[in-house]
C-alpha cells in the first residue's frame, strides 16, 4: 500500500479542505488515517465499527484487550456513545477541548473491539485542530491510539509515523510537531472521586482544583505485581521503548557527567542531558533534553529524542531520572517504563 503524507496548515484549516475530505472518505470506508493532535499523533478508524478498530490493532501489532479512546469535537457528543454524569460535565468544563481523557460507561453502540471488551469507554475532546476538523468533516466519532506500532515511542510528528506505518495505511495528515509531547491525561470517575490512571498534560494539581479527591493509581509510578490486574489495561504492557537500552541515572549532575564519559569508553552510548551539561559532555554523543528546571520541555521532546538516540545506533541510552514533582508526573512515568524500571543510584544524593 502506498501510504499519502498530506501537509496540512494548522493555522489555516480552511485551506485544507480537499485533504480533510479525501481522509474523511478513507474514514467512512473503513479505512486509517493518522493525524495529529496536541498530544501525539494518532491512528484513526470509525469508532462505530468493529472492522475499523480490528485494522487498527492489526497496523499497530497491538493486543487487542488494550481498549481505544474515542475523539470527539465537542464533549456534549459524548451522550452518544456513553454515560455522561455531571462530574464528566465539570471537568469538561474545565479542561476540554485539551489533554484530558475520561472513562464512562459505554452504550451499546460503541463495538465491543473498541473497548476490548471492556463495558467502559474512555472519551476525549482534543484541541488540535486538524484532529477537530477531521472529526467534523468525517461526521464520525474517532477510535484512535497513539499512532506508533505497538511497544515504539509514540510519534510527535508525521515523520515519526512514516517511519512506522510506511506501506501499512492510506493516508498521513502532516501537522507539524505535536505541542505536549506525552499523550493525554486518562482518568476514570469513582463516584464523587477521580482515579488517574495515566499522567498527561492535566497533572494531578490542576484536577483537584475541580475534584477534591484524585487518587493516583500505584501503577502510574509502581511496576505493577506478578498477576496483579491493572485498572487500565495498557499499563500491563511494555512501552515507549527505544530499540537502545534506556537507563535512569539517579544522582547529581557531576555524577551523571563522570558516569556517561566512563561508559562512552566502553560502548556507543547516548546521553540525554540536561541544556547545562552540554559543554561537559562535548566529547559523548549527547541530546539536551532542555534546561534542569524545564519539565514542559522535557516532555516535549522526550519521544523524538528516544527515536533520534535509537537512528544515532547507540546501544544504551542514559538519561536523568526524573522529578515526579512539579508537573513532572507524566514524564517520569513514560521514563521508567521506557526504561522498562532500570534506575541506578549514582554518586552521594545532594540534598537541594
Ligand atoms: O493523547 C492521547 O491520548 C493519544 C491521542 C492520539 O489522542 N492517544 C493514545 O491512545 O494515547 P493509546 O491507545 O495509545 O492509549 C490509550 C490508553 C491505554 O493505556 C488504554 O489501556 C487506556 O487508555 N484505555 C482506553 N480505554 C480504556 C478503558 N475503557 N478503561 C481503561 N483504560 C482505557
Ligand atoms: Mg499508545
Amino acid at each position: 500500500m502506498q501510504t499519502k503524507l498530506c501537509k496540512i496548515d494548522r493555522t489555516n484549516i480552511g485551506a485544507s479542505t480537499d485533504v480533510l475530505k479525501e481522509a474523511s472518505a478513507i474514514l467512512r470506508d473503513g479505512g486509517l488515517v493518522a493525524f495529529p493532535t496536541e498530544t501525539v499523533y494518532g491512528l484513526g478508524a470509525n469508532a462505530l465499527s468493529a472492522e475499523a478498530a480490528l485494522s487498527v490493532f492489526a497496523a499497530k501489532g497491538r493486543p487487542a484487550d488494550n481498549p481505544l479512546i474515542v475523539h470527539v469535537a465537542r464533549p456534549e457528543d459524548a451522550e452518544a456513545f456513553a454515560h455522561t454524569t455531571p462530574l464528566y460535565y465539570r471537568l469538561a468544563e474545565a479542561f476540554m477541548p485539551g489533554p484530558l481523557t475520561v472513562i464512562l460507561q459505554k452504550k451499546p453502540i460503541i463495538p465491543d473491539a473498541v473497548t476490548g471488551g471492556l463495558d467502559s469507554v474512555a472519551i476525549r475532546c482534543p484541541s488540535d485542530p486538524v484532529a477537530h476538523a477531521l472529526i467534523e468533516v468525517s461526521g464520525l466519532p474517532i477510535a484512535a491510539p497513539s499512532a506508533n506500532r505497538s511497544g515504539k515511542p509514540s510519534p510527535t510528528t508525521a515523520a515519526h509515523v512514516f517511519e512506522d506505518m510506511d506501506g501499512i495505511i492510506p493516508m498521513i495528515l502532516d501537522g507539524g510537531e505535536s505541542d505536549v509531547g506525552v499523550e493525554s491525561t486518562v482518568i476514570k470517575l469513582d463516584g464523587e472521586g477521580v482515579i488517574l490512571l495515566r499522567p498527561g498534560a492535566v497533572t494531578p494539581e490542576m484536577l483537584r482544583e475541580i475534584v477534591e479527591d484524585v487518587r493516583i493509581s500505584s501503577a502510574v509510578t509502581e511496576e505493577l505485581g506478578v498477576g496483579e490486574k491493572p485498572l487500565s489495561p495498557g499499563m500491563k504492557y511494555k512501552h515507549y521503548a527505544p530499540t537502545a537500552s534506556l537507563i535512569l541515572l539517579d544522582g547529581p549532575s557531576e555524577a551523571f557527567v563522570a558516569y556517561v564519559k566512563e561508559q562512552a569508553a566502553t560502548g556507543f552510548c547516548v546521553a540525554l542531558c540536561y541544556e547545562e551539561e552540554t559543554e561537559a559532555l562535548t566529547a559523548v554523543p549527547h541530546l539536551s533534553v532542555g534546561y534542569r528546571s524545564d519539565i514542559g520541555a522535557q516532555t516535549h521532546r522526550l519521544f523524538r529524542q528516544l527515536r533520534e538516540a535509537d537512528a544515532l545506533g547507540a546501544d544504551y541510552i542514559y538519561a536523568h531520572l526524573p522529578t515526579m514533582e512539579g508537573g513532572g508526573l507524566a514524564l517520569y512515568n513514560r521514563m521508567i517504563r521506557a526504561a522498562a524500571h532500570h534506575i541506578e543510584k549514582i554518586g552521594k544524593k545532594v540534598e537541594d
